[in-house]
């Protein structure tokens, strides 16, 4: 017998006790155990089997590590229709989550009883697949086409009262999933409950499919997954037998294993369970963190005390007069009702939140009692260093000292304190209550244990937070600038804005750069614009002031209603503003260049080289550690598509020497822009790719 399945007989019941931690994952031995169980059970003429799992959880799926790998028998599919024509009574006990294959185990068997905490669902179209071992043939059978459809296209999580409804699940009962288990499998023979295989069941009535399949497939800008799974629950109408269902499910579902898209979005599901988990940290505690202080409360200080009060945090709001404080204290509100009337929070907590757990400040003595600062004041290195020198002399030994800067010198900032191992840099991403990414920035004199504490905190408040090494603009805004700048250049050379926008949308991005830039604010490229020159760009460095030119008009974007689109009153969506082609062709003849075509192929490829060339200098410079903290940043901040797992992943798929030899072959028109970063030469002349580097940090 398997250890990964212990096997147990209780009277007439044999129990099938997963025992694969941490998540009792369907790899080759639990399979194997379970087959194994359900035939000895058989063979030693038990009357009914129950399978339950040890520790925290049900099956929580296949496992995903084989994914890619060559398959093992017995295949989950297999053992799914062995489980369900076992003559023998089989029942599921469920706690915790029964999730993808999990879920299909448990649809396998014949009668499923919950405790109240368990949740199920079909999550596979978010690792690029579907379910595929039944579940878009068992599922409909069971809770009607419509829910079905709606569980496998979202791969929502289910609570088991509303599994009870929707039937998935007979019944629901507190306890332990062993003893719950045995207890309703005794009442089931009791009562003399006969087999109830779900694939006898007859066929469900089928929907408009196509109707269905075209809205699935927009909603998913570009990722196949869900929109093919509906096809796959239209084969359980629709085929001639259950079989024949099943056929053209796995059909399906060996089309979508060997999607890139597939590739992407399991990266993703790893990388960002890596991307806090830093090699270096390993055996390092965080400091004690029960109180946060903020500084300034503004939209990015009201967010982040936002993100702290909803991660269960007591604030100390620091703002420079008592209106400001309450401004603060406003806008935080505003925050927090958002969370009331999405359901997210009781009145109850929001009343403990803006009541109880925020505190309002002018000095900077009530600031020595909490255990971190986070600064998120005016972005100007004099203002900083004021704040610190302050924070320095005011807050208790041990505390950390944290500036929200997105763009500045931490190392000179910790200079101004006494204690700089104490300080580090946290680079929220507006609105911070709501944007999943965090920087935590880490200069040269910084203490491990701060740094893990910075990481401790993007973990409570339930953020994607990834280290990065001090440069300017950080891991994001740093490759943000450069694909920028691109993106800049071939508008200069006769691309449109609302061309390159488009091209990239098409491609997944969330938004093009344009609208995002309108969104942001235009000022904000403004001031960097000018910081730039103001600093010295290089003279070999391209330059275009056209955009300066619709700022110098007050036009900064959606908050001024005009930028490269217009907005009508209160929309967020806008038609391109026929001004700014005027401006860009000005500036074209000003600069003497022919305007020429690009291809929305063209664009997405200069736009992508750039991006990955510059993020294979940030990790080889090492601001950032691994590949995989790349990816996660542009995933998590600047809406990169998740199902081509971010940029370093795409490259790895795209191949890396044909985008070195692309950039090599730009650079002969623009050596300064395009000088490819050492290390994708490296893993070019290696014949390695960023993927096998994070296997090495691993
Ligand atoms: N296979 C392999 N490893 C898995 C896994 C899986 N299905 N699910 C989780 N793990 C691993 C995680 O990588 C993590 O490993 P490390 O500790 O080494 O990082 C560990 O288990 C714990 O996972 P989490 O940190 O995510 O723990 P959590 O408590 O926050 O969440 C969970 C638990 C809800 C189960 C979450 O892990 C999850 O959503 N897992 C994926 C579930 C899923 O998608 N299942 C469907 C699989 S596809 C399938 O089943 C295909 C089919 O139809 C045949």
């Amino acid at each position: 017998m398997s250890e990964a399945v212990e096997y147990e007989r209780v009277g007439d019941i044999a129990v099938l006790a997963a025992n694969n931690p941490p998540v009792n994952a369907l790899g080759v031995d639990v399979r194997r155990g379970l087959l194994a169980g359900i035939e000895r059970a058989e063979e030693e003429g038990a009357k009914a089997v129950l399978i339950y799992g040890q520790g925290r959880t049900y099956f929580a799926g296949a496992d995903i590590r084989e994914f890619g790998k060559p398959p093992q028998d017995p295949w989950l599919p297999e053992l799914c229709a062995r489980i369900e024509a076992s003559p023998l009574l089989v029942v599921s006990a469920i706690h915790g989550t029964a999730l993808g294959g999990g879920l299909e185990v448990a649809l396998s068997t014949h009668y499923r009883i919950a405790l109240p905490s368990a949740q199920v669902g079909l999550p596979e179209v978010h690792l690029g697949i579907l379910p595929g071992a039944g579940g878009t043939q068992r599922l409909p059978r069971v809770t009607g086409v419509e829910a079905a459809l709606d569980l496998i296209t979202s791969g929502r999580h289910v609570r088991a009262d509303e599994a009870l409804k929707l039937g998935i699940i007979d019944k629901v009962e507190e306890g332990d999933p062993r003893e719950v288990g045995l207890a309703y499998v005794a009442e089931l023979l009791d009562s003399g409950a006969a087999r109830r295989p779900v694939s006898e069941m007859a066929a469900p009535a089928p929907v408009d499919f196509d109707a269905v399949y075209e809205q699935v497939l927009k909603k998913g800008r570009g990722q196949i997954s869900p929109a093919t799974a509906v096809r796959a629950v239209q084969a359980a109408c629709e085929a001639e037998s259950f079989d024949a269902g099943m056929r053209r499910e796995r059909e399906l579902f060996m089309e979508l294993m060997a999607s890139d898209q597939r590739e992407g979005l399991i990266h993703a599901f790893f990388a960002e369970r890596a991307v806090g988990k830093l090699p270096e940290l390993k055996g390092v505690e965080p400091r004690v963190l029960h109180t946060v202080g903020v500084i300034g409360g503004g939209t990015m200080g009201a967010g982040i005390a936002t993100a702290a009060l909803l991660a269960g945090l007591p604030v100390v709001l620091l703002e420079m007069s008592q209106e400001a404080t309450q401004a603060a204290k406003a806008r935080i509100g505003n925050n927090l009702s958002g969370a009331v009337k999405r359901g997210k929070l009781t009145q109850a907590q929001y009343d403990e939140m803006v009541g109880t757990a925020l505190t309002l400040a002018t000095e900077y003595y009530e600031l020595s009692g909490v255990d971190m600062v986070i600064e998120a004041v005016y972005e100007d290195m004099e203002v900083k260093k004021k704040v610190f020198a302050q924070l320095d002399a005011a807050c208790k030994p041990g505390a950390v000292l944290a500036s929200n800067t997105s763009y500045l010198d931490i190392n000179e900032i910790a200079l101004v304190t006494s204690r700089p191992a104490d300080v580090i840099g946290l680079h929220f991403f507006s609105p911070a209550h709501v944007m999943r990414l965090l920087e935590v920035v880490v200069p040269d004199s910084t203490a491990a244990d701060v740094v893990a504490t910075g990481l401790s905190l993007g973990k409570r408040m339930r953020k994607v937070t990834v280290r990065a090494g001090v440069c300017d603009g950080f891991i994001g805004n740093r490759i943000l600038s450069t694909y920028r700048t691109c993106a800049d250049h071939m508008i200069l050379d006769g691309a449109s804005p609302y061309q390159i926008d488009t091209a990239l949308t098409d491609f997944g991005f969330a938004m093009g750069p344009f609208a995002v830039a309108d969104l942001a604010g235009l000022d904000i490229g403004w001031a960097v614009r000018k910081r730039r020159r103001a600093e010295g760009l290089d003279p070999r460095a391209r330059d275009a002031s056209y955009a300066d030119k619709l700022c110098e008009q007050g036009h900064y974007g959606q908050k001024t209603g005009k930028g490269y689109y217009i907005y009508e009153a209160g929309s967020r969506v806008g038609v391109p503003n026929p001004e700014v082609m005027a401006l860009i062709e000005a500036e074209r003849a000003e600069q003497e260049i022919t305007p020429r075509d690009f291809t929305d192929a063209e664009i997405v490829r200069r736009y992508m080289a750039a991006m990955v060339n510059e993020a294979a200098k940030v990790v080889g410079e090492g601001v950032a550690r691994r590949p995989l903290d790349v990816d996660m940043t542009l995933l998590y901040g600047y809406g990169f598509p998740r199902y081509r797992g971010g940029p370093l992943k795409w490259a790895d798929m795209q191949g890396l020497p044909g985008l070195l030899v692309d950039i090599e072959t730009w650079a002969e028109e623009d050596a300064y822009f395009w000088q490819p970063a050492p290390l994708l030469k490296q893993l070019v002349a290696e014949g390695r790719t960023f993927d096998d580097l994070n296997k090495d940090a691993a």
